[in-house]
């Protein structure tokens, strides 16, 4: 299917021969271009998530002059296109609470502008979802382009030199400063390891996650996910992606030829042989929602049931994402579960699934693992169900204890995050090992914006005694570079009347992974006489944003999504007037 250079959609503005038209090429010529740059040329937009608060993105200004090289060299003229930038550490209260937000906005800038297919800048957590869904709903041809992780690095204490990766080792430092093994001034040396270069978290997070799975879907060029931001292959790559944009539009390769059910449980499987993030439960079913893919939560148990954790990668396993370029990257591992994918599916680079794969096999066993050596057979996501989560909640069997994959414990219920941060110190809390914490209020509507508080932590009394692991539960989501036995996001959320919102202090909560079951050991009539009594919390947002947030965000089975931007009606291009 070739486009012809009279169908593109930019001629609308720049072959015009009335007024307006005229307008547009002035105005082009305004800024330095020729009027030939533009007429008679794919354009492309290259969306950029840079900004100087988004440490991942900090080396996009440069990748986008990699683009564009690309895009010209292929015949294209690219317009770089700033969109938002979430800085997963910096942004608050959630980037969650910016996803759909940056949706809309690529969605707009792509519809409102005279392009004709677009370059995603983007890899931190919240922008690869985001700047996807928006591309998809729009409908142009669009490639992605990976900001990369950063790069390994080494801690050395106490002549004892060990790997440290972004998020899953503050996390492990942070509760060794807490039961007083970590002194001050080390912490402060720490300040400057595990985040060593420019780049997306190298442990095996939700941006690795996300952009591996963007990979698996077709939409990245095959290899591209794990090349290290500051890896001048990365540079490279990128030129190549501005390349392939301008054969995409030629041949009017768009997301609607490449998002098939298929391509989608190619992401799935992907997702759970890397030990990915529980994040991608969310943003996966809201991909496959805006492409009008079915997909549920129940598709990704059955294949996290079948699929063992076969990358050693942080926090499952004990690599970062530098070793797992190394390794062979994706396309290694894609040939290792070969019989579990849809090696027909579509790409970007025109080719099939299986053609891009063929051939690329694993250079380290240790780093991705054989099927019959994997790094955990736990799985990488259980969907679990029952009175407690009647619509489903995630867990990460790979990163939880095994002694906690079945257990009954006592609820310790906290209302809001600051009650339960004011209680992690109080050495009288009436908590011990066994102890079920639970979070609420913390989902879509009630935080809002879902934020990572689900890997709760341990209260101080116990890490002093020890303990590194509890069972946890919230609505709230979890960050992929942290590990823990935390069930999340649990759907209906206790801020619509979900049965989270009636957990008490001191009522028994039944945890069986192997069985998928998440149960409250209280009677359905004493569950109705509380839910009688029970009152939605105040919402903080009278106005702006956030107040349109919480009316239409949707739960997390769901995607949390807004209701109104899921789906395929078609939006009517703007008139050029
Ligand atoms: Fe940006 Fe982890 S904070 S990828």
């Amino acid at each position: 299917m070739t486009k012809s250079l009279s169908e593109l959609r930019s001629r609308r503005w720049f072959a015009d021969t009335g007024m307006r038209g005229f307008a547009h090429r002035q105005r082009i010529q305004q800024m330095g271009l020729r009027r030939e740059d533009v007429l008679d040329r794919p354009i492309v937009a290259v969306i950029n998530t840079w900004s100087d608060l988004s440490p991942c993105h900090a080396h996009l200004r440069e990748r986008a002059e990699s683009v564009k090289r690309g895009v010209l060299m292929a015949g294209g003229y690219p317009f770089e296109l700033p969109a938002m930038s979430l800085g997963e550490v910096m942004v608050k209260p959630t980037t969650m609470l910016y996803r759909n937000f940056l949706a809309m906005e690529v969605e707009e800038l792509l519809r409102s502008l005279p392009v004709d297919g677009a370059v995603l800048l983007a890899g931190c957590d919240k922008t690869t979802p985001g700047t996807l869904m928006g591309a998809i709903s729009m409908g142009l041809p669009t490639i992605f382009c990976p900001a990369g992780p950063m790069l390994n690095d080494r801690h050395v204490s106490g002549g004892r030199s060990q790997t440290v990766g972004a998020g899953t080792h503050t996390r492990m430092f942070w509760d060794e400063k807490q039961a007083g093994r970590v002194d001050e001034a080390e912490w402060i040396a720490l300040e400057s390891r595990m985040t060593r270069s420019p780049g997306t978290c190298n442990t095996m997070g939700t941006a690795s996650t996300m952009t591996s799975m963007t990979e698996a879907l077709g939409l990245a060029l095959p290899g591209s996910t794990s090349i290290p931001a500051m890896d001048a292959a990365h540079s490279r790559m990128a030129t190549g992606t501005g390349e392939a944009i301008v054969r995409m539009i030629r041949d009017d390769l768009t997301p609607q030829r490449i998002l098939t059910r298929g391509a989608f449980m190619n992401a799935v499987a992907v997702q759970m042989a890397l030990g990915g993030s529980t994040n991608a439960a969310v943003h996966v079913i809201a991909l496959a929602r805006r492409a009008g893919v079915p997909l549920t939560l129940d598709d990704l148990d059955a294949v996290g049931r079948r699929l063992p954790v076969l990358a050693n990668l942080f926090p499952s396993g004990d690599r970062l994402m530098e070793d797992f370029h190394y390794a062979g990257g994706l396309p290694a591992l894609m040939n290792v579960i070969r019989d579990e994918l849809s090696l027909g599916e579509m790409t970007v680079t025109g080719r099939s699934v299986g053609e891009n794969i063929e051939g690329l096999t694993v250079r380290d066993p240790e780093v991705i693992r054989p099927l019959d050596r994997p790094v955990s057979s736990g799985g990488a996501l259980a969907v679990l169900r029952g009175n407690l989560a009647p619509n489903g909640a995630v867990m990460k069997p790979s990163a939880a204890s095994a002694k906690f994959l079945r257990h009954r414990g006592r609820a310790l219920v906290f209302d809001s995050q600051p009650e339960m941060q004011a209680a992690m110190n109080d050495p009288d809390l009436d908590v011990d090992e066994n102890t079920v914490l639970v979070l609420r209020n913390a989902g879509p509507v009630g935080a809002p914006g879902m934020p990572e508080w689900g890997n709760l932590p341990i209260p101080k009394k116990l890490l002093e005694r020890g303990v590194r692991d509890m069972v946890r539960l919230s609505d709230a989501r979890m960050s992929g570079t942290h590990y823990g036995s935390c069930v999340l996001h649990i759907s209906p959320e206790a801020a619509v009347g979900g049965p989270l919102a009636l957990v008490r202090t001191g009522d028994v909560i039944e945890l069986d992974v192997a069985a998928r079951l998440l149960a409250l050991v209280v009677d359905d009539a004493e569950l109705m006489a509380r839910h009688a009594h029970w009152k939605p919390p105040a919402q903080p947002y009278a106005r702006g944003y956030a107040r349109l947030y919480t009316q239409h965000v949707t739960q997390a089975h769901e995607g949390c999504d807004f209701d109104f931007l899921e789906g395929t009606a078609p939006t009517p291009e703007p008139p050029i007037f």
